[in-house]
């Protein structure tokens, strides 16, 4: 059974003043499920809708339609003093650290505030807690730690803080919002490493958000590919990887350094991501894709199953 089910889900945010408001609709009938101890990758450009996604998952955000479930549980309406019990089990590793710590609190303050929220201990247990789990993210020695502010951490430096104190009440799921897009590539790898070690001995589920599909294939076992809002193409990391079906998702193997010279069949796309607030009609990628057909300006394809497992979103796939 999956532990984090996403059914039918739809996000829309108002946007402008009182005079003139304008609905965006930032995710557009996703349904996902990641199961215990599943790595689940999600892949796509910028604004396609990837980070209000994971949101949605841990009920951070309220979906417009659709359902969240969580370990068998409907949370989508569930009131936020309901909300709270679960929270410590599912948890978000944000894209930008800077902003997800309070500025004006030590480091040791951020992480035995969870603690003390969630878990019945005192504040001397909660504080040698905070040291354990410093020194396991690496950040030692960890009394040193304790007593800086944020602006006194490199970017490397504070992604581990938001990494223990997300790992802090040992979850089962974890959101990991593009946890290495602000750092320098010299130490990516270790932040991945670090998540993964995490993931590995609590068995969690966790959904990976990354621009950057060769990590994700890399580490996943099942990828995810959005574009504009919408689920396009989902199936096992490494058929994906080998045999993409969409066309985005070829486009963007496509991009891969070396790809070209290892024979990968090249789809380049033909201008930028569309507006989200106003979605081309039909397939969403037909002003910008090579294969692009009548219908395809015409209709929206339905998202249908290739192989068990293999979904694709796209008419060059519907048997007419
Ligand atoms: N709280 C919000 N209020 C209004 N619009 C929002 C909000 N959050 C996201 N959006 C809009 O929803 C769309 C999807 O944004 P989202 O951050 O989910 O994309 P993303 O795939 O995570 O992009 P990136 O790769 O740049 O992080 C964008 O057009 C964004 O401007
Ligand atoms: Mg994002």
């Amino acid at each position: 059974m999956s532990l984090v089910k996403l059914d039918n889900v739809v996000m829309e945010f108002e946007l402008g003043t009182f005079l003139s408001k304008t609905r965006i609709r930032a995710v557009d009938r996703v349904s996902i499920d990641i199961g215990r101890g599943e790595i689940y990758g999600l892949v796509g450009e910028s604004g396609s809708g990837k980070s209000t996604l994971g949101r949605v998952s841990l009920r951070l955000y309220k979906p417009t339609k659709g359902r969240v479930i969580f370990d068998g549980i409907d949370i989508t309406d569930l009131p936020e003093g309901k909300l709270r019990k679960l929270r410590k089990r599912m948890q978000l590793i944000p894209q930008d650290p800077f902003s997800s710590i309070n500025p004006l609190q030590t480091i040791g303050e951020a992480l035995i505030e969870p603690l003390l929220v969630h878990v019945d201990i005192s504040r001397e247990e909660a504080i040698e807690k905070a040291k354990e789990i410093l020194e396991e993210v690496g950040l030692t020695p960890a009394e040193e730690f304790l007593t800086r502010k944020p602006h006194q951490l490199s970017g490397g430096q504070l992604q581990r803080v938001a990494i223990a104190r997300a790992m802090l009440l040992k979850p089962d799921y974890i959101v990991a919002d593009e946890p290495t897009s602000n750092l320098d590539a010299s130490i990516r790898a270790s932040i991945v490493k670090l998540i993964l070690e995490f993931q590995r001995r609590f068995n969690q589920a966790l959904l990976f958000i990354s621009h950057d599909i060769a990590l994700v294939s890399l580490i996943a076992s099942r990828i995810g590919v959005m574009y504009l809002g919408q689920l396009v193409e989902e199936g096992p990391a490494k058929s994906i990887i080998r045999e993409p079906l969409h066309p985005y998702t070829k486009a963007l193997i496509s991009a891969i350094p070396l790809s070209e010279e290892l024979g990968v069949e090249r789809v380049v796309l033909k201008g930028e991501i569309g507006n989200i607030a106003n979605p081309p009609k039909g397939c969403r990628l037909h002003p910008r894709c090579p294969f692009a057909m009548d219908i395809c300006r015409r209709e929206e394809p339905p998202m249908i199953e290739v192989t068990p497992g293999r979904k694709v979103k796209c008419w060059l796939y519907v048997k007419r």
